[in-house]
């Protein structure tokens, strides 16, 4: 029981095939994976390995075709689509290449997404976002659209949107992959300081072996299998 306590994400003989008129594929073969809390996991591999296939499931997005996702406690294959959509709001962040922002909402306004559609009073929300902005060090950008924030100040916003329900798991794809070096990170650096400070247990896909170096562990895909999973720089960090 102690044990169940301190463990994130297990995956038990996960699967995920896609079907089509042309067939099957297995995106993600019979997969077991245990995350604890608090560690910090790079997922690697090649293009079509199963990276994203494998975060969608962790974050509920998706279910497995066969076997098991235990997210913090929860079977995610035995909840209703509505509870699911409870369990991503309240206890999952997620954070994509492409930042996904609404372009017609200021930074603040995209910020506070997630807090509005749960309801949170205003005078609350406001507190929030402007804790938000500061963690993500954009402060004076509260009033910016997308379109007039650097690549890495979008990323930040979409890491501040992601942290409003204080989730204990953030999932990202690719966080850095459009940013430049000195943006990327930045964005890293944010992402290790939620991990250390806030405990919040962090996933990373990255193609990027730089990027993978702000993590405890590696995981690498193959061919939707996982090829070798090793903790990196255990002395080091
Ligand atoms: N909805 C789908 N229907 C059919 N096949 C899919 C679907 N989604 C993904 N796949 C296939 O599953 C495999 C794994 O896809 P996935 O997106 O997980 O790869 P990835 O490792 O994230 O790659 P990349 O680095 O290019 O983002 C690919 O071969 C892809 O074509
Ligand atoms: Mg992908």
């Amino acid at each position: 029981m102690e044990e169940e306590t301190k463990i994130m994400i297990k995956l038990e003989k996960a699967a995920k095939v896609f079907g089509s008129e042309a067939g099957t594929f297995t995106a993600l073969q019979e997969t077991d994976l245990e995350i604890r809390k608090g560690e910090f996991v790079a997922v690697m591999g090649p293009s079509g390995s199963g990276k994203s296939t494998l975060l969608q499931l962790l974050g509920g997005l998706d279910l497995p075709t066969t076997g098991s996702v235990r997210v913090d406690g929860e079977p995610l294959e035995k909840l209703s689509e509505k509870e699911r959509t409870l369990f991503r709001r309240s206890k999952v962040g997620f954070v994509f290449q492409n930042y996904q922002l609404l372009p017609m909402m200021t930074a603040a306004e995209n910020i506070a997404l997630s807090l509005a559609a749960s309801r949170t009073p205003k005078a609350e929300m406001e507190r929030a976002v402007a804790r938000l902005i500061g963690q993500v060090n954009l402060t004076g950008k509260e009033k910016s659209f997308p379109s007039q924030l650097s690549g890495g100040q979008q990323q930040r916003v979409a890491i501040a949107r992601a942290l409003a329900m204080k989730p204990k798991l953030l999932l990202a794809d690719e966080p850095t992959g459009n940013l430049d070096r000195k943006n990327g990170r930045d964005v890293l650096e944010l992402l290790s300081r939620l991990n250390r400070e806030e405990q919040i247990t962090v996933v990373m896909v990255t193609h990027d072996r730089y990027a993978a170096e702000a993590a405890s562990r590696v995981v690498t895909l193959l061919d939707g299998a996982i090829a070798s999973d090793e903790a990196e720089k255990a002395v080091a960090k």
